[in-house]
């Protein structure tokens, strides 16, 4: 039901990852076609849904309040449908809580439901108690998918996670896992790209492994390869990637390619060997460093980010030292910095000798000082260079701002009274800051 009266309206929160983002779309997806409208004012919805992260333990905290503060809304509106979705909903210790806590909470489903969606909400709209969908299978193919952007769009290519990795929470929510059939990818690139969308994500917890659960021979590298071949596409992304499966046939098709962008995101998470081994990530921090000296060689016009965590059981003085190395070392363009938190179910939890707060605290601190200096070095380098950037947005507020890309990630503002939304243009850097760019537009 498309036209007249509209069902209702929906609001949807999206935390955490890319994956969570696109699931959102998906759920938009569902509730459009049944006949509501978004909206952003929460006391306007007759459905809302918070599509949670568990990757860190404050994720988790601040949902259950954002739970509290809803009771009062669905107090005053009884109708209003509250739905809890997403990794945080597919812990099992979370179902009961809710039920015991947030009784007015409709329903409660975890990522592997997603299929399951339009069932659920009937379900939970004719029940007087809370729905919990929480099974670990569903697939996800053939899901109606509201984009909220009209010049990129997210690509998921796998699901799940097989790594292990020791301090986090995702094999455990997400499951085993799981690559998408190579024509589903690619008709749904191609179907993207004569919708008007010029740049691609490719999406799933570990891109690099693609392929290896399926019965075709094909790989990351074979994957990318076909894709940017597809007439149309200005820029071809991905994320996420695990150094360990990060190999030169990957390097070489992104050297050789023409619309794969030269954006290296390879979280190393510790500098330490000591500690790599205690979180189960399957390298060294030599390998790791050769990896990087490998991409300088091979794709000298790059940029490089990383996700690092401090703090992880076990962590000493000098290990912490060795991640400051490699940070000092590499020289990220950017670097997503955690706490380590522990996750129940985790192996990590169970470790011995977890660092304090105050010494958690300390060591962050540090460590951001240091690169965001080498983040802003990074970007005063391209200060009166020419960038090509893709446009990608503009502002809400003043129509004539514009936000856009360039292929190593960077962004860039600018401003401009001429139509340049999807469009490859020049711009002249003229400010550089940390985290973005200014340029000039003639
Ligand atoms: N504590 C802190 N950071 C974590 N990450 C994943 N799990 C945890 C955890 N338990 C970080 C990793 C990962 C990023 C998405 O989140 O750095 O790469
Ligand atoms: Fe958070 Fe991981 Fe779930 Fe993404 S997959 S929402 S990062 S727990």
């Amino acid at each position: 039901m498309k036209t007249g009266k509209p069902s209702g309206f929906y609001f949807i929160e999206t935390f955490g990852c890319q994956m969570n983002v696109y699931d959102s779309e998906v759920l938009a997806g569902y509730l459009e076609n049944m006949g509501y409208l978004p909206t952003t004012k929460e006391e306007k919805s007759d459905i809302l849904l918070l599509n949670t992260c568990a990757v860190r333990q404050k994720a988790e905290d601040k949902i259950f309040s954002r739970l509290g503060r809803l009771r009062s809304l669905k107090n005053t509106k009884p109708d209003l449908i509250i739905i809890l979705w997403g990794c945080v909903a597919q812990q099992k210790h979370v179902a009961p809580k809710i039920r015991e806590r947030f009784g007015f909470v409709d329903l409660v489903a975890g990522p592997h439901a997603l299929k399951r969606f339009p069932k659920l909400l009937e379900k939970a709209r004719l029940a007087s108690h809370t729905i919990v969908d929480t099974e670990e299978k569903g697939s996800r193919e053939d899901t109606p998918v509201k984009r909220m952007h009209g010049i990129k769009a997210w690509v998921p290519i796998s699901h799940g996670c097989n790594n292990y990795c020791t301090y986090c929470i995702v094999p455990f929510v997400r499951g085993p896992e799981k690559s998408r059939h190579p024509q589903n990818i690619i008709r749904e690139v191609e179907e993207l790209i004569k919708t008007g969308y010029r740049e691609i994500t490719l999406l799933g917890q570990n891109v690099n492994s693609y392929g290896k659960d399926l019965e075709r021979k094909i790989d990351f590298a074979d994957l990318l390869q076909t894709l940017d071949r597809l007439a149309g596409l200005v820029h071809l992304r991905y994320m996420t990637s695990h150094p360990r499966d990060f190999n030169e046939k990957i390097i070489r098709v992104i050297r050789e390619g023409e619309k794969i962008c030269e954006h290296f995101h390879l979280p190393f998470q510790s500098g330490s060997n000591k500690i790599l081994k205690l979180m189960n990530r399957g390298y060294t921090r030599e390998y790791y460093l050769e990896l990087m000296t490998k991409i300088k060689k091979l794709i000298p016009v790059n940029a490089l980010t990383t996700d690092i965590i401090v703090g992880f059981p076990g962590e000493e003085k000098k290990d912490f030292e060795e991640t400051l190395d490699i940070v000092e070392k590499v020289r990220f363009d950017a670097a997503f910095t955690f706490v380590y938190s522990p996750r129940q179910g985790t192996r990590a939890v169970n470790m011995k000798n977890h660092v304090t707060p105050a010494i958690k605290k300390k060591r962050i601190m540090l460590l951001n000082e240091i690169q965001n200096k080498i983040s802003l070095e990074k970007n005063q380098e391209l200060l009166g260079t020419k960038q090509i950037v893709l446009v990608e947005g503009r502002s809400k507020t003043d129509t004539n701002t514009y936000t856009a890309r360039t292929r190593t990630n960077k962004i860039v503002h600018f401003s401009s009274a001429k139509d340049l939304l999807g469009k490859l243009i020049t711009v002249e850097i003229i400010e550089a800051k940390p985290w973005t760019l200014l340029g000039r537009y003639t």
